[in-house]
């Protein structure tokens, strides 16, 4: 099963495909998780996205697309995938059609000040991409997964938070038309505990 979780920035994607992943043996694909680790590695790619990411815009479409495209090929996806992050403009979602078959768009539709709070007490495991919240954490800033260093993302600041949402509104929104065209859009309630969102979703996904 290939499928897409859309939502917009804080909604739960990140948290819902790690589920999606440990229960149906498939791969997650982020790129924001791909972006994030370059960065880490100062890559060519992690210096060229550092200052769009900070700034909370789009990488270019086509340097996005290229590397979707090659991770899809790779043999661990020949049994399905969940997309968290991608596509995210209508030219990467079409660019997608062209090499890939899509079963679901799943999106997860959360309230605007749910999202700030997510964003705002977001905590992040540089180590295995691992997302976690300030409110389940206690007191330490140790990873619950990998006993990593969890930080505080570089774009979760609240002027980038508002850039980002702006930038979703503008680009990304318009792709819950587009696969509602293609009668694959599939929208879950995003509010409420991870627990009740992620049983929404797999039942809407009839996994
Ligand atoms: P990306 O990393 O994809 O960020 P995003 O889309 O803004 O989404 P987030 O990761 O912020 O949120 P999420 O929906 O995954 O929520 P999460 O599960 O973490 O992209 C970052 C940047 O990379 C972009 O700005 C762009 O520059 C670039 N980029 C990436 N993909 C690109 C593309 N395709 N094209 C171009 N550029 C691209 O949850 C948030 C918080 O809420 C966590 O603390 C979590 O613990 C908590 N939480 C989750 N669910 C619940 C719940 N049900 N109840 C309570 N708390 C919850
Ligand atoms: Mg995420």
């Amino acid at each position: 099963m290939n499928v897409i979780l859309l939502g917009a920035p804080g909604s739960g994607k990140g948290t819902m495909a790690q589920k999606l992943t440990n229960d149906l043996q498939i791969p997650q694909i982020s790129t924001g998780d791909i972006f994030r680790k370059n960065l880490k590695e100062e890559t060519p790619l992690g210096l060229q996205v550092r200052d769009i990411m900070a700034r909370g815009d789009l990488v270019p479409d086509e340097i996005t697309i290229e590397i979707v495209k090659n991770r899809l090929s790779e043999a661990d996806c020949r049994n399905g995938y969940i997309l968290d992050g991608f596509p995210r403009s209508i030219v990467q979602a079409e660019a997608l059609d062209g090499f890939q078959q899509i079963s679901a768009a799943v999106n997860i539709d959360v309230d605007e000040d749910a999202i700030v709070k997510r964003l705002s007490g977001r905590r992040f495991c540089p180590d295995c991409n691992g997302t976690f919240h300030v409110s389940t954490l206690g007191d330490g800033n140790i990873c619950p997964a990998c006993g990593g260093k969890l930080i505080i993302r570089a774009d979760d600041s609240e002027e980038t938070v508002r850039e980002r949402l702006r930038v979703y509104y503008k680009t990304t929104f318009p792709l819950i038309e587009y696969y509602k065209k293609q009668g694959k859009l599939i929208t879950v309630d995003g509010n409420g505990t991870v627990d009740e969102v992620y049983a929404r979703i797999t039942a809407a996904i009839g996994k």
